[in-house]
């Protein structure tokens, strides 16, 4: 009864736990992480001094033993579990969006049924910034327009931002919103204070242009000929091709980047253009296809 007695005692002061310095941590994509605990145990259980043999994270079980990070092939050498005293910690590197997860910490002693998980554990999110845009207003030299650092983390909205415009940090600006003038020739970005060095992809207005006939050859009366627009956008361009008839009564021929003639005829020649379109702008290219009689 006294034994019984004395090991609670000694529980209360030096109990079994895991403790961890965060238990939600937001990361950016590319990013490098480390996630921290501490724990502690009895040091004497019956009499017997207790020695820690294991240490890991993990974050999936396997016939409901949990599987150590480091043998998960996702993670490859991006994982390293360092441990002093008693606490450790889980760096990974190159963070993926598919790192997001629950992690907890496991150590396992020389104890019968000395093995202890931290639960609930840390979650991490990595979240990889875009730029959402919204159309305010268009005219013949820019788009108005609002541009969102948008991140699939919550905790991000508490953070402070940066914007890039043309590879310059727009001064002045830390908001997650930017509302704006955006010129054909202008590229965005965003990244989190601290983070520049992983921005989101770029957004901008259609730009390269490029129109290809296939065959490249002479048209001839009844072959098949495609007319191909493409171009370099984000985000991706829709495109619409027109034929050219000097009216200003312009009807669409089709809204796809391909315009198709199964068999070309001599009337079909003419003055072609294909315009590409996304919300921060709009550019154009024409084609002229002389169809000749076989
Ligand atoms: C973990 O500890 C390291 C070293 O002290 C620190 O740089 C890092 O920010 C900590 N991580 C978290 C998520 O608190
Ligand atoms: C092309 O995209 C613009 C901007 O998103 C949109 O306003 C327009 O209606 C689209 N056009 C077509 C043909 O889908
Ligand atoms: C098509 O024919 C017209 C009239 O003969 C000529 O001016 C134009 O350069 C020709 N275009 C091409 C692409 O060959």
């Amino acid at each position: 009864f006294f034994d019984v007695l004395c090991v609670t005692v000694i529980q209360g002061q030096d109990d079994w736990g895991v403790t961890y310095s965060s238990t939600e941590i937001c990361a950016s994509k590319g990013s490098t992480v480390e996630i921290n605990c501490t724990y502690t145990y009895p040091s004497r259980i019956d009499g017997g001094d207790t020695e820690v043999k294991e240490t890991f994270w993990f974050t999936k079980l396997n016939r409901n033993q949990p599987v150590d990070q480091s043998t998960n092939s996702d993670y490859q050498d991006r994982v390293e579990n360092s441990c002093s005293e008693k606490s450790c910690s889980l760096r990974i590197t190159d963070l993926k969006e598919s790192d997001s997860a629950e992690y907890k910490f496991r150590f396992i002693t020389n104890q019968p049924d000395g093995r202890y998980t931290g639960s609930p554990g840390v979650t991490l999110r990595v979240t990889a910034l875009q730029v959402q845009v919204t159309r305010i207003t268009v005219n013949q030299y820019y788009t108005k327009a609002e541009l969102k650092c948008h991140s699939s983390c919550s905790l991000a909205g508490r953070l402070s931002y940066v914007w890039f415009k043309n590879g310059k940090k727009m001064l002045g600006l830390t908001t997650s919103t930017y509302k704006g003038r955006v010129y054909a020739r202008d590229i965005i970005s965003c990244a989190l204070e601290g983070h520049e060095e992983l921005p989101s992809p770029s957004v901008y207005a259609p730009k390269f242009l490029f129109v290809s006939v296939s065959p490249s050859a002479e048209i001839v009366e009844g072959r098949l000929v495609t007319v191909t627009c493409s171009s370099d956008a984000n985000p991706v361009a829709n495109y619409t091709w027109y034929k050219e008839n000097g009216g200003p009564d312009l009807q669409p021929l089709n809204k796809n980047p391909q315009l198709v003639f199964r068999s070309i005829q001599s009337s079909d020649s003419g003055e072609y253009y294909c315009t590409a379109e996304n919300k921060l702008g709009r550019t154009f290219k024409y084609v002229s296809i002389n169809v000749t009689c076989e």
